[in-house]
């Protein structure tokens, strides 16, 4: 099939290579004409695991174009998506205005029947809307569909390729067929593609990433009364989590969610059910829970210093929001250097992905280091913001030589507290006793 994808940001990008590498003939389009200049020389644009692969084979076998040319690239497709940001408006609600004008130019470009797709995260009703503003302008018969993206950051590759499920929001029978026909590659194991109408299909995007968050911020509140209650949330996350009705995935307490997703969805969420006079109180508390999550180790910090930090040194490991990506956005670890910063403290930090990002936010505020330990040296404690694999099983010889203190302030509870025992260490962890 010919396929279009309108915005080749991160999931537009993910999604058009995954489509080529099916045999589909996939044209991306972009306003930025930096970046598709980069991508027609076969230079990928971001980070993730497995991409570079599928990208370099799809270019070298012509499948995979890339445009600035709206008309060009959506010239004889039978599907177009559109893959366009959605940021968060002043008022938190889904800001639409970039779906909304690819929408209405496209109403004056299509030739031939199409099916358009909205895989940006939008608002219930966006499908209708996207509709009418085509119609304004078409001259010619077209489908408007929801089939909302559900892949992870770091294991986009594998969740695209194999999804747990395939969501299609469409009243259209024809439309349905162009996406039955596209998407059954992907599903051969058996995994549902589930179709339904096109409110529910934007419904259940908020849905699964609210629900999500909330199930982590619920654990988040477990683990803060285990410390108090003196429980060790690892030891209660197994308990639950083997009741399949609970589940073993995403159970871990930590210093918050992040990401581009969780954050901006729940509020979208909550701004819509305010618009349809439904207080959701449950994701205002998620909301508030999760705030103040993000910082929950600095009190603990502050105290074990005696309530100066000043003219202090700490190491930093970790500053995207999590492993496996460069995004910082609404990252945990921002929110505590920014703090840290303003007591006066000396921050040594070391990440494997986004210390470049972090430099075009934070710039050398704070020391960037070459590897894990080449942060700890003179530092008077080690700080962790994310659960990164290298962190993981340290020398811990060598930190001690390199740690002034043998002080950890762990928010992903990436050790034992046996283990830290043993080795003498204070350990500051998330919902275990210190
Ligand atoms: C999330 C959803 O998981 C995807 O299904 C969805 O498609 C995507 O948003 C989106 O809307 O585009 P992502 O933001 O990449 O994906 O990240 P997750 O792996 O879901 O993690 C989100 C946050 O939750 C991270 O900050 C992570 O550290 C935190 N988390 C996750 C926990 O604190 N504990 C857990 O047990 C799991």
């Amino acid at each position: 099939m010919k396929i279009a994808v309108v915005g080749t940001g991160y999931v537009g990008l993910v999604t058009g290579t995954c489509f080529a590498e099916t045999g589909n003939n996939v044209t991306c389009v972009d306003i930025d004409t930096e970046k598709v200049n980069k991508l027609k020389k076969g230079k990928i644009t971001i980070y993730e695991p497995g991409l570079d692969v599928l990208f370099d084979r799809n270019i070298k076998q012509e499948r995979l174009k890339f445009t600035t040319n709206l008309e060009e690239g959506i010239k004889g497709a039978q599907i177009i998506f559109l893959a366009l940001p959605t940021p968060p408006g002043e008022d938190g609600s889904a800001d639409l205005k970039y779906v909304l004008q690819a929408a209405s130019d496209l109403g004056h470009l299509l030739e031939e029947y199409a099916v358009v797709v909205d895989k940006s995260t939008v608002p219930v009703g966006t499908a209708e809307k996207v509709h009418a503003k085509i119609a304004e302008n078409a001259k010619v018969d077209f489908d408007v569909v929801s089939n909302p993206e559900f892949l992870r950051e770091g294991v986009a590759v594998e969740d695209f390729m194999k999804p747990d499920r395939v969501v299609v929001g469409t009243s259209s029978e024809k439309a349905r067929k162009f996406m039955e026909k596209l998407y059954m590659p992907f599903v051969r194991q058996g995994n549902p593609i589930i179709f339904m109408d096109e409110r529910s299909a934007e419904m259940t995007k908020y849905a699964a990433n609210a629900f999500l968050a909330t199930k982590i911020t619920f654990m988040n509140e477990i683990a803060n009364l285990c410390e108090k209650a003196g429980a060790n949330v690892d030891n209660v996350r197994q308990g639950i989590g083997t009741d399949t009705r609970i589940g073993k995935r995403f159970l871990f307490a930590g210093i918050g969610y992040g990401g581009s997703c969780f954050p901006k969805d729940v509020q979208a969420l909550e701004k819509t059910a305010n618009e349809y006079e439904y207080d959701f109180k449950i994701l205002k508390s998620v909301m508030n829970v999760n705030q103040e999550q993000k910082t929950k180790l600095l009190p603990q910090l502050k105290g074990h210093f005696n309530n100066d930090l000043k003219g202090k040194t700490l190491a930093v490991w970790g500053l995207s929001f999590k492993p496996y990506t460069d995004d910082i956005r609404e990252a945990p670890s921002l929110e505590n250097i920014h703090a840290l910063l303003a007591e006066g403290v000396t921050i040594k930090a070391y990440d494997p992905e986004a210390m470049d990002n972090v430099k075009q936010v934070v710039g050398d505020k704070i020391e960037y280091t070459d590897s894990p330990y080449g942060a700890l040296l003179d530092a008077d404690a080690l700080l962790i913001f994310t659960e990164w694999p290298v962190f993981r099983t340290p020398d811990f010889e060598v930190v001690n030589k390199l740690l002034k203190n043998k002080v950890i302030f762990d928010g992903r509870n990436l050790f034992e507290l046996e283990q830290m025992q043993e080795l003498g260490y204070k350990y500051y962890s998330i919902g275990r006793e210190v």
